[in-house]
């Protein structure tokens, strides 16, 4: 899997520039996780959101396995990308777990054998079995994350892009969503600004600063240098 992002430039509603010529390449084969790094306000969010064609491009292109995201190709390359957003509240919205999980392969208009074997192992790849029955509205924080992700697991997409997945988690579901993402060949997007969460699930990163790339390469090296750190604000 391949995303490609050329001189991308992207405003949200009133005319800011989130993302400001942005050209970088995602490419499974070279690096299956990849974080996304900045504070708040870096455009992390728009670039991830653009991907899948929520945010419409002003000027540049995103290549997803060569296929333009422009409408005609939306979904084609929406059945590609998983998503989670920042607050899984808004995705979490059928009655139990299961349903929840059920959603998306439902939605792919698989037969209903596939969907239930997708489902079981979604639920077990994120350790959410024994909550198959309970209703979403009732889970904690980290389970509501775990939920999410089997959701998208369910779909087998080719990439999941994840945004500050670590918000409102505790230190041990941290490290543990870090291990259940580093054991998913899938390309991996994570935005965020938890820089033990980056070190732990991401050997390379990106860093935003005002909607550009101020600083890309190994995790463990960047995020060493505190020069670099302070002056982006991200310590
Ligand atoms: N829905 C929106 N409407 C208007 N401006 C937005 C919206 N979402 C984000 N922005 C602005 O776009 C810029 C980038 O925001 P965002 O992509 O959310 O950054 P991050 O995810 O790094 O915090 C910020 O200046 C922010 O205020
Ligand atoms: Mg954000």
């Amino acid at each position: 899997m391949k995303i490609e992002l050329k001189k991308l430039v992207l405003d949200r509603p009133g005319g800011i520039r989130a993302v400001d010529g942005i050209s970088c390449v995602f490419d499974s084969d070279a690096c299956s996780a990849m974080a996304v790094l900045g504070v708040n306000g870096a455009g992390k969010s728009t670039l991830l959101e653009s991907i899948p064609g929520l945010v419409p491009i002003r000027s540049g292109a995103i290549l997803v396995n060569g296929l333009n995201v422009e409408p005609k190709n939306l979904t084609a390359i929406r059945r590609q990308i998983g998503m989670i957003f920042q607050n899984s509240d808004d995705q979490l919205f059928s009655q139990t777990v299961r349903e929840d999980v059920a959603f998306g392969p439902r939605n792919l208009k698989l037969p209903p054998d596939e969907v239930r074997d997708r489902v079981r192992s979604a639920l077990e790849q994120m350790n959410v079995s024994r909550l198959a029955e309970r209703d979403v509205t009732r889970l904690s924080g980290g389970e509501k994350r775990r939920v999410a992700l089997a959701g998208v697991l369910a779909m087998r997409p080719a990439a999941i892009l994840l945004d500050e997945p670590t918000s409102m988690l505790d230190p041990r579901a941290c490290r543990e969503l870090a291990e259940h993402l580093n054991e998913l060949p899938t390309l991996k997007i994570i935005a965020t600004h938890d820089l033990t969460f980056a070190k732990r699930a991401c050997p390379e990163c990106l860093i935003l600063q005002t909607g550009k790339i101020i600083a890309q390469g190994k995790t463990a090296e960047l995020l060493d240098r505190h020069d670099l750190l302070l002056s982006c604000g991200l310590e």
